[in-house]
This record gives structure tokens, sequence and C-alpha cells, in this order.
């Protein structure tokens, strides 16, 4: 079965062809970086308009990757949400067309649930060309932890009560109550002067840095102990560089950057002092101990063994050394999608939307686009 995905929630406009849930035969990824990047943030209205230039050629690339012609496909897969609802419309109402014109059925992905199958997709790609990967079993609680999202799920798969096709359910065990931690990267990042998307470059810095330098302390919560916040985190970090020396660095820093396209690493690693990079590792250091730490207290909550992370910020390199230290201690099986299939991508949503067309899930003309779109229960 062929199942081409349509992504579009955020700021990149993907479209991918997998077959059987299992196998992709191409993954495209428009990103729109360098629109936003002078803007320091995402603006809503310059990604709409993106995603409406980008959709068609996207979308005929994927094709053309795969060697599939359109009318081959057996199903349209598109983000329904949650995400910016301009964004999302584009992808939605361009799928449902695509879908109306040549009688194919289609299906709604939750994009939190597109970002739970990519590990169960690479999993089973791993697995199909012989690599020595453990198997991804369920049930399992997954992290999905990027710009707009920082929850846990616990996820199991059941079996259609119709047709006995595997379906799956999604329990929520906590989300961020304020920013998401992808967010507080990429504000601090702002503050800072580091540019846009702050978490690749954060991740690159804080190497540089004494993570131990600046003591930020655990971040309590006092309702759900699986939810999080990194407001505050974000807040204690600005007030280390107000009205200091940092301030005023920082600001240089911004001055230097407007005089560039772009900074390489190297070059803003240069311009930045020990003390600016001694926080900045000091910061990631205390967002990835509370991710780290949340998730380990949800797969002992939940009792299982398989914990999946997956996002953006998935891709940092410390979350990644540090759960796999986890792993070891803990006997916790642990598994992050490949940074590709981390990120936001329309694979995870073709095979998200695999099992939803299997098991007749199916969407019709009135399927509408969530900017918010809760997943599970
Ligand atoms: O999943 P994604 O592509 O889009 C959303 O759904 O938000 O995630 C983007 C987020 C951004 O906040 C970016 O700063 C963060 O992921 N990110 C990282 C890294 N690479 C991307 N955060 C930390 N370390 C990284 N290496
Ligand atoms: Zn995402």
């Amino acid at each position: 079965m062929l199942v081409l995905g349509i992504e579009s929630s955020c700021d990149e406009t993907a479209a991918a062809i997998v077959a059987d849930g299992a196998e992709i035969l191409s993954s495209v990824v428009a990103s729109q970086i360098a629109t936003h990047e002078k803007y320091g943030g995402i603006v809503p209205e310059l990604a709409s308009r993106e995603h409406l230039r980008k959709i068609e050629p996207v979308v005929e690339m994927a094709c053309q990757r795969a060697h599939v012609g359109i009318r081959e496909v057996d199903g349209v897969a598109v983000t329904e949400g949650p995400g910016l609802i301009g964004s999302l419309l584009v992808g939605l109402v361009y799928g449902k067309a695509l879908a109306l014109a040549l009688a194919k059925p289609l299906v709604g992905v939750n994009h939190l649930e597109g970002h739970i199958h990519s590990v169960l997709l690479e999993n089973r790609m791993d697995r199909r060309a012989g690599k020595p990967v453990r198997e991804a079993r369920l049930p399992a609680v997954t992290l999905v932890v990027s710009g707009g999202h920082t929850s846990l799920f616990l996820v199991e798969e059941g079996r259609h009560p119709a047709n006995s096709h595997p379906v799956f359910n999604y329990k929520r065990l906590g989300h961020t109550l304020d920013d998401a931690a992808g967010e507080a990267l990429d504000k601090v990042a702002r503050l800072l002067a580091l540019g846009y998307p702050g978490g690749p470059v954060i991740d690159q810095l804080a190497r540089s840095g004494d993570a131990q330098a600046v003591d930020f302390g655990r971040i309590k919560m006092k309702g759900n102990p699986l939810d999080f916040s990194f407001s505050g985190l974000k807040t204690a970090v600005l007030y280390q560089v107000r009205g200091t020396p940092l301030a005023v660095e920082a600001e240089e820093r911004r001055a230097w950057r407007k005089t560039l396209e772009s900074a390489s690493t190297d070059a803003l690693r240069a311009h930045c002092s020990q003390e600016t990079l001694d926080l900045i590792a000091s910061f990631q250091n205390a967002v990835v101990r509370d991710l780290l730490e949340r998730t380990l207290a949800a797969a002992d909550a939940s009792q299982v063994d398989s914990v999946f992370i997956s996002g953006g910020v998935a891709c940092n390199s410390l979350l990644r050394a540090r759960f796999g230290e986890t792993s070891r201690v803990h006997g916790l099986r642990i598994f992050f999608p490949s940074p590709a299939l981390s990120t936001d991508n329309a694979a995870m949503i073709a095979a998200a939307g695999y099992y939803k067309l299997r098991a007749g899930q199916l969407a019709d003309t009135t399927l509408a686009a969530h900017a918010s779109f809760p997943l599970g229960t």
C-alpha cells in the first residue's frame, strides 16, 4: 500500500511516499528557516504564503523521487492539527482536493501521532534492512519534544473491534503548561543573539561551556509531576543576562550578525565570552535534565521498559547521550529516530496514516484543520 503523506503544520512543507508503513520511498522537506531567520521566529502569515508556493512542487518531487505516479498512490494522509492554522490549511486542503480528484481514500493524522510513528517507522525499516537494532515494542512511553510541543504519552497497540487491524491508543501523561522545550531554547538563543532556530546552535555551543557553572535548580511542578514548565527557566536565564556585561555582549553579537548573511558556529563561538558559553551549557543541561527525569518518572509510573523520544529537540546530542547512559543504568530500551525523522517530515504522517487507512478510519471532505488538537485521552 502506497501512502502519500502531507505535512504543513509549522514551517516545513513536506511530502513523502511510504510503502506499507515500513519503507520510505521518498521524503521531501522544504524548510522555511531562511524566510523566518531574520525575524528570530516563525511569522505565521509568511509561513502560510511559503506553504502555498511550495506544496505543489514538494508533492511532485516526492512522487518523482519515489518513481511513483500520483495515480498509483493508494491513499492520502494529511496533518489535521495541532499547528498554525494558516499553515495547516494549505496541506490539508491540498491533500483533500488531491484525494477527491483521484478518488483515493483520505485520512487525517495528528501531528504528535506522526512524531510517535517516526520511531516505529524507522525501526521497521532498519529491521527489514537487516540492521542489528532491537525491536521498538509497545507499550512505550513517548516524549514528543519540539518547538511546539513537550508531551508525554503512554502508547499501546490494540485491535480495531470491527476488522482487527492494529490501532494505537494514546494516553496523555503530561504536557507543558507554558513554553515547549524547543521554544525555550529558541527564545534563549534570541535573547543571546545566537540566531534561529536556537536548538541546534545551543547544542553546538554548549560543548564549549561548563554545564555546572550556573545552578538553575530543578523545575518544580505543583500539580502533575509529569507536566513540564520551561518559562521560569527561560526567565532565570534572562535574569542572569539583564543589566550585566552579558547583555552588552549579546547586543554586540546582534549587531555583528546583522552584517552577515549567516554565521558559522565557529564564528559565533569566537563572538561568545566563556561566561556566555557557560550560561548556554548550564541552561541546556537544566532543560535536558528535566526532560530526562520526567520521562523516566513516566516510564516508572507506567511500568514500561520502552521509551521513544521524538520531535526536533530529540536531535539534541546531550539529550541523546543522557538517555543512552540511563538506558544502561536502568535497563530501559530507548529509541530515537535519526535526526531527519526527528524533525518535522511527512514520512511520519504517511506511516501513521497507513494504519488508519487499513483500519478504515477514513476522513471525508468535512475534514478540518485544528490549531489546538489534543492527542489521546
Ligand atoms: O519538530 P520540529 O522540527 O518542529 C516543531 O514541531 O516544532 O522541532 C523544531 C524545534 C526547534 O525549537 C529547534 O530549536 C529544535 O527543534 N531543535 C533542537 C535541535 N535541533 C532542532 N533543539 C535542541 N538541539 C538540537 N540539536
Ligand atoms: Zn513537530
